[in-house]
């Protein structure tokens, strides 16, 4: 009988391929997968650490496993992901049950890890990632569905004061385009019509590579790829009419997003015309003191070109309410200019102060209960707010 193992995910899009790479990793290894937890050999639970709130819920979970490792001891039990990193010198003492951690940028050897448990080694931790400059090196060959993540790169330079991420992904680095471009020829003879390319932060795709590179000529780049492909198919199907296949990409930074970018948007035809750029508040105070490096005016300038550029195109947003020092005025600068861009799709976020970050040293002023009332202000807003062409946001952008 094959071991079984049970992978869950909380997180972002990130984490969700990373999950999906993993599974890959353990089936090629002879694994069989599990969707109950009483059946599993393994138990990973791969997490997310941006907010308190996706932490407690791991603790919740992982808490609850002691009496299942209990009546079968033989149970392998791990933490992998970003909290693993933001969390190391906790969860061993909250959850004496786990066997191993690793951090997002090892997580190619989680089934050696598991292997040198069953030979005896005890708890094992790998949880470096933070000051890691690799990328997981998970194998060539892939499964594909309808929609395909690639990653491009990893990692996060810009230290928004809020944000735990650079501190467990670790500093940016880029995949060389060729590996890239393999990646996605590879998804689309395998059938995927949806490709997301991923990183924390696409728009400074390229830096620190050999290669001469930015995040447009990579756009270009797949596109042609696709051409060529879908070309190939097209005349190898004798005349059956070309398959659409779309390319999607998150996230873009306002300080980066270029009007370079949205003509590529424009003008590759495989290029999906859905931008999603994260304003996080209305008000300059608050924007400065969250270290997003733009203006409110630089952001709606960037919108109204946006919108003038690729025409059809949807704009959606992450926003985050809360944030220390913000006053009901710079509360309602944000519903103004939310009122006035009226956003696609928007993600709205209760602030959580995250230990190790700038912000976490700001005193968290705004109460709860008036957090909860802005985010269900801001919510109902937006859920007001003419849609325009928004089918795709939620295969664009999920959250768990
Ligand atoms: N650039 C990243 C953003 C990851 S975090 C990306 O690849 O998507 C996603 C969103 O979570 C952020 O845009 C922000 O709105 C929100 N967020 C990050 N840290 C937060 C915190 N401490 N409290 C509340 N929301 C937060
Ligand atoms: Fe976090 Fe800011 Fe980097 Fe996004 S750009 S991952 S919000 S530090
Ligand atoms: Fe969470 Fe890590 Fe993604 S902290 S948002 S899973 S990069």
């Amino acid at each position: 009988m094959p071991k079984k193992v049970y992978i869950r995910t909380f997180g972002c899009q990130m984490n969700e391929h990373d999950s999906e790479r993993l599974r890959d990793m353990f089936v090629q290894r002879g694994y069989a997968l599990t969707e109950r937890v009483e059946d599993a050999d393994v138990i990973i639970f791969n997490t997310c650490s941006v907010r308190k709130h996706a932490e407690d819920r791991v603790y919740g979970k992982v808490g609850g496993m002691k009496v299942l490792k209990k009546n079968r001891p033989q149970l392998i039990i791990g933490i992998v992901g970003c909290m693993a990193e933001a969390q190391k010198y906790e969860i061993f003492k909250r959850l004496p049950h786990v066997d191993f951690l690793c951090g997002p940028a090892d997580l190619d050897k989680v089934p050696d890890i598991i292997d040198k448990i069953r030979n005896g080694a005890g708890h094992i931790v790998y949880i470096e990632s933070y000051k890691s400059k690799r990328i997981p090196e998970f194998s060539k060959d892939r499964n594909a569905g309808h929609a395909g993540f690639v990653k491009i790169m990893e990692g996060c330079d810009n230290f928004c004061s809020y944000c735990i991420v650079p501190y467990v992904r670790g500093r940016e680095r880029s995949r060389p385009s060729k590996e890239i471009l393999e990646e996605v020829e590879l998804l689309i003879k395998k059938g995927a019509k949806n490709i997301t390319l991923l990183g924390q932060n696409v728009n400074s795709y390229g830096k620190g590579l050999k290669e001469e590179i930015d995040f447009v000529e990579l756009l270009r780049k797949i596109d042609r790829l696709i051409h060529r492909d879908c070309f190939a198919r097209h005349r190898n199907n004798g005349g059956l009419a070309m398959t659409k296949i779309r390319v999607s990409f998150l996230t873009s930074h306002p300080k980066d997003a270029s009007l370079k970018l949205f003509k590529a948007m424009r003008d590759l035809k495989s290029v999906s015309k859905i931008l999603h750029l994260p304003l996080q508040s209305g008000s300059d105070k608050i924007l400065k003191r969250m270290n997003r490096k733009y203006t409110v005016a630089k952001y709606k300038k960037l919108i109204e070109s946006f919108r003038k550029i690729v025409e059809n195109g949807s704009v959606t947003s992450d926003i985050i309410v809360g944030f220390p020092g913000e006053t009901e005025k710079d509360f309602n600068d944000t519903l103004d200019i939310v009122k006035g861009l009226q956003f696609d799709g928007a993600y709205i976020f209760k602030y959580s102060p995250r230990p190790g970050t700038k912000a976490f040293k700001f005193k968290d002023d705004v109460t709860l209960e008036e957090k909860e009332r802005r985010h269900s202000i801001l919510l109902n807003l937006q859920k007001e707010s003419k849609t325009r062409s928004c089918a795709q946001f939620t295969v664009l952008k999920t959250w768990s």
